[in-house]
Formats: structure tokens, sequence, C-alpha cells
């Protein structure tokens, strides 16, 4: 059926909406505006822990422009979602002004409606809370934890193997509690008409965020909307609902006004998530050779007083090693602050950072390269489920990063590489990200104008989404791209997947490409039927489509028509079919296979001892994804996770003072990111080989793995330029004034 000589899947596609970006015609949630429209602001609490006393709106309610102000005593009844309703996932609409309790800093405990954002700010200022204050746990350590832990994954006898073993590392990894920073800010605007709402929203998931405000809200599923045409990134701080949300919608439905909500940058610093501080003890045991004898990590992480968030450090522990004795567990430490989200590659981000440390230390201890200590113990298939995998090819990934980062030239001595008068540290570490299709239904049509459009209600985190339905279409129809409309980010479209986990490439292609080739047939189908149609009356399996036209097979695609002749002909408007992705949990081909994607980092630093200055010089990295399908933009996600990984290494970390559980850091002048003067060189691999288990395309997604080994590669680099061995995210100036290495 592919029409096109050179397939434009797995070419380097511009992306589609970039025009409409670098114009300004994009329009984010904050940029919908409406006639009458009120503007909100929240109120955030000034302590950690305690009781509203009391909420004096007096002054408030009566500044210029003034329309509302709600509290958890006037907003009315909001409901909490069902537990572990698998369609409705949520973050913490419990916490907001369910009841006078406050479990965090920042939490909203009041929201003023007024005529401008002028006013309703001014007005947020002058509420007047009066707070029962109680003693707030805020401690940054987590040591000392003996609540109850879980077991993660166990297999053979871990603390005997350990125990026996000749060498062992015994460690402990701590990472910080980090905060998403997209650029744009979480925003909600509600639009009643009558008992219907519409939300336009920062929301990675459209149909999740659905369910879960007709939960809270009482309504029945079908009156609730919710758009995003476009985000501004989220990093998984935008996957779940906030209460800023309802609290939007109820304030436009008293006051009978379309209401706009944006939050800003200091709010994103404790309203809507973060990755949480995670602490985890690695033990591992080896043969003098190096060969795994036994892996134990016991992690625990951060959570608020509500939520059970668990960070899932284990992800990827029970099958990156060949081990026969292994054990993972886990435990929750609440503390006054908000609510945990995920945030890019939760779970195995800060998993691996512990595990490939302890790994590198491991090298260290037993002489041997870390490369070979990797090689020596990899899987031959998932030990955990004693699955095969679908398709690993970790090795290579090390293999082809070896070679390109020249890795055979380095010197094991700790600052024993030099450079311009620098010293050099060389380290590496592997990355490890889950791959799964969701389920996802896309509509494809044949439009009387010429053009083809295909729906989904999924939506584009920025990384390229609207890209690949277009590519694939193109490659199924042959229709140009510049005649395709991809229509997202609306939950009155077809159900599509959240933009998470890496997850929506993978579950939306299978979907599309099906859709595609259904209204393909339909078109055949509606030729043959269509009086006056060049193929009218002839036998189904004697018609053929190149390119937009369908022609009979004896005969050049010239002879045919195309479908917008047709569709004319028949008097339609359109004519469209559906596709549906089958999710990996009931397809036979993924449901027995242990389904991952794989990646080396592969990282240089520079040290500068007499200034103590440190920087991330070159990083290569090599990503075992599947098939890739637009390497432009996926290149661009591993790139920009790299960088993210160099702020994960040496600069994020958000600080909370002690006595109030405000973050001291939160703001974007005060919060250390990365940016491009601290972007590395950087080169980037996909080895492309298609993962049968993943459908049609083999592709596996990539928006998280880059990230993954990172953090870890940089600690070891640091280690080989200085002596210092930093166990303890980021790495700091005061840790790098301990090296033993003086100049260069
Ligand atoms: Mo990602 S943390 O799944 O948005």
């Amino acid at each position: 059926m592919s029409t096109t000589p050179a397939s434009i899947i797995g070419a380097p596609t511009p992306r589609i909406d970039g025009p409409l970006k670098t114009t300004g015609a994009a329009e984010y949630a904050a940029d919908f505006h409406f006639d009458r429209m009120a503007y909100a602001v929240p109120v955030g609490a000034l302590i950690a822990s305690g009781r509203i006393r009391s909420l004096d709106t007096s002054a408030a309610g009566q500044m210029p422009g003034v329309l509302l102000v709600l509290d958890h005593g006037s907003i009315g009844p909001l409901y909490r979602t069902v537990p572990n309703d698998d369609n409705a996932t949520n973050s913490e609409v419990r916490a907001a002004f369910e009841d006078d309790i406050v479990r965090h800093w920042g939490q909203h405990v009041a929201v003023v409606v007024a005529e401008t954002f002028e006013q309703a700010t001014a007005a947020a200022a002058a509420v007047k809370v009066d707070y029962e204050t109680q003693q707030a746990d805020l401690h940054e350590s987590l040591d000392g934890f003996d609540g109850k832990r879980k077991s993660v994954s166990k297999r053979g006898d871990p603390d005997s193997a350990f125990a026996a073993a000749p060498v062992k590392i015994d460690a402990t990894y701590i990472t910080p509690n980090e905060t998403h920073n997209p650029i744009e800010m979480h925003a909600s605007v509600a639009v009643w008409e009558g008992e219907n709402l519409t939300l336009y929203e920062t929301t990675q998931g459209v149909v999740n965020h659905r369910a879960v405000m007709a939960q809270v809200l009482g309504l029945p599923v079908e009156n609730v909307r919710v758009i995003t045409r476009f985000l501004g990134s989220g990093f998984g701080g935008k996957l779940f609902p906030w209460p800023h949300t309802a609290m939007t919608a109820v304030a436009a439905k008293k006051l009978g006004r379309p209401v706009k909500l944006s939050l800003d940058r200091r709010m994103m610093f404790s309203a809507v998530g973060y990755r949480p501080r995670t602490e985890q003890h690695i033990q591992l045991g080896a043969t003098r050779e190096g060969k795994l004898l036994a892996l134990r990590q016991d992690y625990l992480n951060v959570t608020s007083q509500l939520d059970d968030f668990d960070e899932g450090c284990g992800e990827a522990t029970p099958y990156l090693y060949s081990v026969a004795n292994l054990e993972v567990t886990s435990g929750l430490v609440r503390r006054h602050f908000g609510a945990p989200a995920p945030m890019r590659g939760p779970g195995a981000v800060p998993g691996l950072f512990a595990l490939e440390a302890a790994m590198n230390e491991l090298a260290d201890q037993l002489n041997i390269d870390p490369l070979q200590l990797r090689l020596l113990n990899d899987a031959e298939k998932d030990e955990s489920t004693n699955q095969p995998f679908s398709s690993r090819h970790l090795r290579e990934c090390y293999e082809t990063g070896a070679k390109k980062f020249g890795w055979e030239k380095r010197t094991a001595a700790i600052g024993s590489m030099r450079r311009d008068g620098k010293i050099l540290g060389w380290g590496l570490a592997g990355a490890s990200w889950v791959a799964l299709r969701l389920p996802c239904t896309a509509t494809v049509e044949f439009c009387a104008n010429g053009r083809l459009c295909v729906r989904c209600g999924t939506q584009d985190i920025g990384t390229g989404t609207y890209t690949i339905f277009a590519q694939v279409l193109h490659e199924k129809t042959g229709v140009p791209l510049d005649r395709i409309d991809v229509i997202l980010g609306d939950s009155a479209l077809p159900d599509g997947p959240m933009s998470g986990g890496s997850l929506t490439t993978g579950s939306v292609l299978n979907a599309v490409a099906a859709g595609a080739d259904n209204a393909i047939k339909r078109l055949q189908q509606l030729a043959k039927d269509t009086e006056g149609s060049p193929v009218q009356d002839a036998e189904l399996e004697d018609i053929s489509y190149t390119a937009g036209r369908v022609h009979a097979k004896d005969k050049p695609p010239g002879d045919g028509a195309h479908f917008a002749e047709i569709l004319a002909m028949a008097r339609l408007n359109g004519l469209s079919a559906e596709g549906k992705t089958q999710p990996t949990w009931e397809d036979p081909k993924s449901k027995g296979v242990s389904l991952h994607s794989y990646g080396a980092q592969f990282v240089e630093v520079e040290w500068e001892p007499e200034i103590a200055r440190l920087r991330v010089s070159r990083v290569v990295t090599v990503i075992d994804a599947g098939r890739i399908i637009n390497p432009k933009s996926a290149a661009n996600q591993i790139a920009g996770a790299v960088v993210m990984g160099v702020g994960m290494g040496l600069l994020e970390e958000t600080i909370h003072d002690q006595r109030t559980g405000q973050p001291i850091n939160g703001n974007m002048a005060d919060y250390l990111m990365a940016t491009c003067a601290d972007a590395p060189q950087i080169d980037v691999t996909f080895l492309d080989h298609p993962d049968p288990a993943m459908g049609e395309y083999g592709a596996r997604g990539v928006g998280e793995i880059g990230l993954a080994g990172v953090a870890p590669a940089i600690t070891a680099a640091v280690y080989h330029a200085t002596g210092v061995r930093v166990r303890e995210l980021p790495v700091r100036i005061e840790n790098l004034l301990q090296s033993h290495v003086l100049e260069a």
C-alpha cells in the first residue's frame, strides 16, 4: 500500500506545527480569551502544617473589580475521584478546599476572582488567614525511617549471597527534590454553557482530565470537554489534574462568566508536583572477576500527607543485569510537602543513578573497565519474569558508544587525562526505560476539499506528535504533508493516550495506520459503488489506490480519479474510518515479552582545580528505542534530556525553609537548571532496530530514556577527574574542593 519510494518513516521531518509556534499563532491554554472573562488568582498557605482558624475575605471582597472570593467554606462540594480508577488518575484535588487543614506550604486556601488579573492579584494579597500552626515534618533526610517496607522484586537469596561475596559495594545514594520547570506554566480557562463545561487546559492527557474533572465536579462525563491544542512541555507535572482546575471551574459556574487562572512560576514550586527526594541503599556482591552474585536495592521516597506516591526507583533494577540473587524493597516517607508527581523518567532515572553509580564503584574497586563490567553482567533474558526481551541491544549501545567516544583511550588513574590545561574525567552508565502500547483510537477522513484529516484525543506535549501522525498518513496514503490536517488536543475526539511515559508514539502509530488502511478500503468500496467513477462496478480486488487516486489495477493512477472527485460524484463531504491500537498487554505478540528501551551514556567532564570549575564538555549517547519514526524530533528529545541530565547531575535541587516549608529557591533565578551555556557537545545515535512486539512500526518512544544514565555517568567522570566520590546529587563545588588533584 505504500506509495512513496523513499519512506517518510525514519526521515528527519520538520515539525508540521513549527510555523504556528514560531509565528505565535499556536494557542496555548492561557492564550484563550472570551468576552466577559474574569481572572482568578489563588491564595497559598503560609505554613506547612496546621489548621485555618479564620479566613477573613472582607477587605479583599471590597477591593476594586473583585467579583468572588472562594474558600473551603464557600466553594461547595467537590468530590474525590474513585481510588484506583484506571479511567481517572488524579493528583491532589482532595487537598483543595475540602477542609480547613493545611498540609503543605503553598496549598491553595482561597481563590479570588476579579475583572482583571491585576485586581485579582491585589485582592488575593489582602485575604487574611489566621492559622493554628502545628509542628511540620520537613526534614530533607529520610535517614531513620522505620516504617513499612514493601518487596518490589525478589529472586534467590540476596542476603546470604551478599554476605558471602568476596567483593562488595554497600552505599547509599541520594537524589534531591526537583521541580518541573516547563516553559509554559499551568493554566485553566473554564467556560460554561448551561451544564456543559469546556476547559482550556495545560494537560498531558485531555481524556483523563475530562474523566477526573467530571468526577470532582459531579458532572456526567459527557458534559465536560477538555482542550489542549498546544503544550509548552510538562515533564510529567501536567500528567494529572491539580486543584486549581476545579477552583477555576467552580468560580466560572458561580459567576456565570468564563474564568482564567494561570499559576505563576512561584506557585509552580509548591502546588503542582515535584520529583520527590530519594535515598537508595544499594548492596552489590561480586566475584573477583566482576560477576554479580547479589544485588539489593532499598529505596525510600518522600510523599505528601495524602498521597501514596511511589517513585518506583526499582523499575529497571530487576532486569538490567544477570544476577541470581536480587531484592528490591521500598518505603514511603511522609513529609509536609505537596503531592509529588512523575517527572521525566520517574523511578528509573533516580533508580539508575543509584544502581549505575554503584556499578561504577564496583568497577573501580575491582580495577575492571566499567564497560567490561557491564558486558560481563549483561542479561540474556528478563530474569525477574523469565521472559525473553522483545528487542534488547544494550551491548551494541555500549560498543557503538565506546567507539564514537574513543573510550579505549581512557587511562584509569584519577586525574591522569589532560587536554588544553584541564583535567578530563570520563564516565559511562547504562540506561533503560519501559515500553508499552496504550489503547488508542484515531479516525482518518478523506475530505471533499482534497485534504486528509486525522483526529485523535491525544495531545502534543511539544515533542512532535502532530508530525508523526502526518508522517504515518503520508506514508500510507501518499497525500502530501501540506494537505494533511492533524487534529489533536480535544477530549471530544476519539480517545487517545496521555503524553507520558514515552508511550505516545508507540501507542498512536498503529491506530493511525489502521485508520488509514480502513479509510482507503472504504474509499475503494465507495469508488466501486459510485456512478460515473472510473472503477464503477469493478471487483474490489481489481481496484487500486495510489497517492490519493483510485484506479483500476491494470491502469495507471492517471486513468483513475482523485478521492476529492469520487467524493464529489458521491455527493459526500467526507469519508472516514476508524483505527485502533491494541494495548501490548492484550496482544499475543507482546504480552509474554519484556519490553524496554536501552541506552548507553558516555560523559566527559573538564576539571580546572585551580578555580574549582567543572563543566560537562562532551556526551555521546546511544539509544535503542526501536525504530525511530522522526530522527529529527527524536534526536531533539535525547539532546534535551542530556542537557536536563547535566542539570540533574550538577544543578537542580529544590530547598525548603525548615520553619515554613516554603521553597527557598522557588523561582527561576535561584533554582538552577542547565542552560545553553551548560550544554555539552552532544552526539546522539539511534540503533534503529524495529521492535517486533510494538506492531507495524516497531517504535518504542524516546521522551525519557535520554535522561536515564546521564547523572551516574557524570559522577563517574567527576570521580575520574577529581577523585571525589559524590553519592548525593547535585554535585557541588563544596564536594569538589575536597579533590586532591590540585593542578592541571
Ligand atoms: Mo512523563 S514523567 O511520563 O510526563
